[in-house]
C-alpha cells in the first residue's frame, strides 16, 4: 500500500488510491485464502499483535470485520468511540494518532474528515486503515470486488456495474477507484447535484485507462443501468449529513430507486443486487418505518422485493468484509504475507 513511500514505511490504506492494481490483486488473493480457510482454520499469523478501532462514527459490520477477523488471527482490537475517549473533545486527532501509535501495531479510523486519516497515518508510526470516512470507504470496495469476482465469469466480458443513488457517497468513490483497477465498465447514475468528486472521478479514469476499465457518469439511470450485471445502492442521507435533508434527498433520488421496474430495465434476467448495509429497505427499523410514513415507499433506495429477492447478493457482500478486512490485516503486519499458509 501507498507504494510510492519508503518500502519500510507502514502501509496504510487512507483511500483506494493508495493501493496498486497489483496490491489489489493480493490483497484480493489473500482474502480467497482467508475465506476458505473458515472461521477456525487460519493460523495465529498475528498473535500478540495489537489494533486500535478509533470510530467516530457507528459501525456493526466493519467493527465486527476488524474483530472477529483479528480474533482468528490471534490479534486483539480496542474499541475507542468519541463518548470514551479525549478525541474530538480536549484531545487532537494528531496527538490521539502519536500516543495510539505508541501502544498500537495498526490503527483503524472510523470518522468524519478524510483529514483525520491523513494526520493519523503522519503521526502514528504504525499502519493506519481508512474504516469509512465521509469521502472514502476502502474496506467496503474490497469486499465488493470480491464479490463481484465471485458472481463473474472472469472469460466473459468485464463486469458491467451500475450504482444508482447519491454519486458523492464514499462507497461511489471507493467503488470507482477500487473497480477501475480491475478493468470493470462502472457506470454511476445520479443527479448532477449529486455527483462524485472530480478529482475522485479523475484519478478511476486513470486507473481505468491502464486497466481497460471504463468510466461513465450520468443523469439517465437507463443509459447506467443497460446490460448490467450489477446494481449498486447505497443510502440516499449517509452518516453525519443532516436528517432534515431527507425530504430534499427523496425528491432527487426517487428516479434512481432500485425497484423491481428499474431492475428490469438492465434487460439482464441474471442481473445481481449490491448494497453496503445498512438499508432502509423496509418498516422494520425506526428510520425506515419513519421514511415510510413519510413516502408511503416500503424502500428508500431499494424496494424490500428486490432486497430480499434471489438476485441480492448483500449478506454475502457482508462476509466478504471479513474476510478482505483480515487480508488488509495480514498485507500490512504479518510477516510473509501474502504468502500465508493455512492451518
Ligand atoms: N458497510 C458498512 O461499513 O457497514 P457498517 O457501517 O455497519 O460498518
Ligand atoms: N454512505 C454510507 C455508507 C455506510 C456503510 C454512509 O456513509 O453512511
Amino acid at each position: 500500500m501507498n507504494a510510492t513511500t519508503a518500502p519500510d514505511a507502514p502501509r496504510h490504506l487512507r483511500k483506494d488510491s493508495d493501493l496498486s492494481a497489483a496490491e489489489v490483486e493480493t490483497l484480493l488473493s489473500l482474502a480467497r485464502t482467508v475465506k476458505a480457510a473458515g472461521r477456525t482454520g487460519l493460523a495465529p499469523h498475528l498473535a500478540g499483535r495489537l489494533i486500535a478501532l478509533l470510530f467516530e462514527k457507528p459501525s456493526t459490520r466493519t467493527r465486527a470485520a476488524f474483530e472477529t477477523a483479528a480474533h482468528a488471527l490471534g490479534a486483539h482490537c480496542t474499541y475507542i468511540d468519541p463518548a470514551s475517549s479525549h478525541l474530538g473533545d480536549s484531545e487532537s486527532v494528531e496527538d490521539t494518532g502519536r500516543v495510539l501509535g505508541r501502544y498500537y501495531d495498526a490503527i483503524a479510523f472510523r470518522g468524519f474528515a478524510q483529514g483525520s486519516v491523513e494526520t493519523l497515518a503522519n503521526h502514528a508510526g504504525v499502519p493506519v486503515w481508512n474504516a469509512l470516512t465521509d469521502t472514502w470507504h476502502p474496506t467496503q470496495a474490497l469486499a465488493d470486488l470480491l464479490t463481484i469476482e465471485e458472481h463473474h465469469d472472469p472469460a466473459g466480458p468485464p463486469a458491467r456495474v451500475c450504482f444508482a443513488g447519491d454519486g458523492r457517497d464514499n462507497v461511489v468513490h471507493s467503488l470507482l477507484v477500487s473497480g477501475a483497477m480491475r478493468g470493470m465498465d462502472l457506470r454511476i447514475a445520479c443527479p448532477g447535484a449529486l455527483s462524485p468528486e472530480p478529482g475522485i472521478v479523475a484519478i478511476a479514469q486513470e486507473r481505468a485507462a491502464q486497466s481497460g476499465g471504463r468510466i461513465l457518469i450520468t443523469e439517465d439511470v437507463g443509459d447506467a443501468i443497460r446490460d448490467a450485471d450489477f446494481v449498486y445502492a447505497d443510502v440516499w442521507l449517509s452518516m453525519g449529513e443532516d436528517r432534515g435533508a431527507w425530504e430534499d434527498r427523496i425528491r432527487l433520488l426517487r428516479p434512481y430507486r432500485v425497484d423491481r421496474p428499474l431492475l428490469e430495465r438492465s434487460g439482464n434476467p441474471d442481473v445481481r443486487f449490491l448494497h453496503c448495509l445498512p438499508s432502509t429497505h423496509d418498516r422494520r427499523s425506526a428510520l425506515g418505518d419513519q421514511l415510510f410514513r413519510l413516502t408511503g415507499l416500503e424502500g428508500m433506495e431499494v424496494s424490500d422485493d428486490v432486497f430480499r429477492s434471489s438476485a441480492s447478493l448483500v449478506f454475502d457482500q457482508a462476509e466478504n468484509r471479513r474476510h478482505t478486512i483480515a487480508a488488509v490485516m495480514l498485507h500490512s503486519l504479518a510477516e510473509g504475507a501474502p504468502g500465508i499458509e493455512e492451518r
